[in-house]
């Protein structure tokens, strides 16, 4: 594997790392916090991102890469409200995104063809997370600071989520 790609590659190993535990931080405020249904939907975005990262891994061992495991960021402990919480949540997606794309670029300019056949999982993945982090941060832009909107938007979350996945 040409060591720039694999270098990203490892790079991207610990943006899915850093996702995880940052939305285990999420969850673990939401749960403190009361809303049982956002700490569900943070605790399964962070097992999530965790498949993401050991999909990665188990790749680049399968190439004949090397895999360097790095230290994580520590997570944000506290958050001033659940918009602040999807404003995180969504401009985390994003730099993924992004991230993902920097890879498929250069994967095409070093004719790494299976790594870009690989990402793309990963493409439709942030495609599908994206929208639901756009979804679901809307939603709480128009319910504003009522606090009954608030209680139905935890019952809902997950019901939300979902029917965003399979649009
Ligand atoms: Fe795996 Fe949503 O980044």
């Amino acid at each position: 594997m040409n060591k720039s790609i694999e270098s990203l590659l490892n790079d991207q190993i610990g943006y899915e790392a850093n996702a995880s535990m940052h939305y285990l931080a999420m969850a673990s405020w939401a749960d403190e916090n009361g809303y049982n249904g956002v700490s569900e939907f943070f605790y399964n975005q962070s097992e999530e991102e965790r498949a993401h990262m050991i999909k990665l891994v188990k790749f680049v061992n399968e190439r004949g890469g090397k895999v360097v495991i790095p230290a994580l960021d520590k997570p944000k402990p506290e958050f001033e409200s659940l918009n602040e919480l999807f404003e995180d949540f969504l401009r985390s997606e994003m730099f993924v995104t992004e991230q993902i794309s920097h890879i498929i670029f250069e994967c095409l300019n070093k004719k790494e063809y299976n790594v870009h056949n690989f990402m793309q999982w990963y493409v439709t993945e942030q495609l599908e997370e994206e929208a639901v982090a756009r979804t679901l941060l809307d939603k709480l832009n128009i319910i504003g600071d009522d606090k009954s909107g608030h209680y139905l938007f935890d019952r809902d979350i997950n019901a939300i989520a979902t029917s965003v996945d399979q649009e």
